[in-house]
């Protein structure tokens, strides 16, 4: 005897029944770039379909969140100005804080996180500040947890930390405390890796390192055991949701972290995944929807419980439609 495993493929339905990993809309967080200006709405070339919004013409894009049955987006911001200590990403009046006032005035129930980083703001592309011709850990941690208390003062109903220095969980959740923001969740970059995978995101955000690389403070993507070490600390210093960053090269990094921790686990399909499927799509060589449901599905798969990810309103789409074609 043997196992007739394919008893169980033979029709849609069965396999509908049977399928242990389904995505719904609920799985996704939106990623939106916010410019300066007014009555901006342009695309980005390197992320098809994604669009720069002025904060004046975000309502478009709300509304199809809000039809696709999306329940979060992830907010980034280009100020117009830059500097060494990226002064404009603290402003009651920056980018990214207007714009989380817009979005909270439209869409009250939406659920706005901010990106927390400094290199879109500062003039040297660097997730921190310089000293000595390094990024100094505990200065960036300052500014840090001062931008993450301009966006939750804005309205922002969850901040996620992305420049990897040391000890700003612990920095941020302090002064969010001190300024009486006690339910305000933070989502951690925990696992960030040094990806080449973020191309097509610092062409978008215009957030390219100017000198140097990234790799003394994002992750060598060699490392699992060290994702882990990471992920811990998050957890202690009082990360409430933590993230594996990216997606696609790291579903290890996601389901060992499913295994060992039992906080919310959220996965970053960055630029990198997307704008490959997208280009190859473009060519004729991969099917756009499949290919980008079965990296879905496969993130899911791997433990991820939240999925950022710029498929978000067509892969609600395409679920919509139907469950294979
Ligand atoms: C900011 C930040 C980056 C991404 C998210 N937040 C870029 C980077 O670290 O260089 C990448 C997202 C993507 O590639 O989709 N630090």
């Amino acid at each position: 005897m043997f196992s007739r495993n394919r008893r169980l493929r033979f029709s849609s339905s069965i396999r509908a029944v049977v399928r242990e990993t389904v995505l719904n809309p609920l799985d996704f967080i939106y990623p939106i770039f916010v410019v300066e200006g007014i009555g901006v709405k342009e695309e980005i070339s390197s992320l098809k379909g994604n669009y720069h919004y002025s904060v004046d013409m975000l309502e478009e894009i709300l509304l199809q969140v809000k039809e696709a049955g999306i329940k979060g987006v992830m907010v980034f911001g280009l100020p117009k100005n830059k500097d060494s200590i990226g002064s404009s990403a603290w402003q009651q009046d920056g980018v990214v804080q207007r714009a989380v006032r817009k979005i909270k005035e439209l869409s009250p129930q939406l659920m706005v996180i901010t990106d927390v980083c400094m290199c879109q703001y500062t003039d040297h592309g660097h997730c921190g500040i310089i000293r000595n011709s390094i990024v100094d850990n505990d200065a960036t941690l300052e500014y840090i947890s001062k931008i993450a208390l301009s966006h939750v003062a804005a309205g922002a109903d969850m901040v996620a930390p992305s420049d990897m220095m040391d000890g700003r969980i612990l920095a941020i959740r302090k002064l969010l405390d001190d300024n009486g923001h006690i339910n305000t969740p933070i989502m951690s970059y925990s696992a960030k890796y040094a990806s080449a995978f973020y191309g097509p995101f610092r062409a978008a955000a215009q957030s390219a390192p100017q000198f140097g690389d990234r790799k003394t403070y994002q992750m060598d993507p060699a490392n699992i055991r060290e994702a882990m070490r990471e992920i811990e600390a998050d957890i202690c210093e009082g990360a409430d949701i933590i993230m594996v960053k990216p997606a696609m090269s790291y579903l290890d990094v996601i389901r060992w972290s499913r295994d060992r921790f039992e906080v919310p686990i959220a996965a970053y399909n960055v630029s990198g995944e997307f704008a490959m499927i997208k280009a190859a799509a473009e060519k004729g060589w991969l099917d756009e929807r499949n290919a980008a449901l079965e990296l879905l599905t496969s993130i899911k798969r791997a433990g991820a419980d939240i999925i950022i990810t710029y498929f978000a309103i067509d892969a609600c789409r395409w679920l919509r439609e139907g469950d294979e074609k």
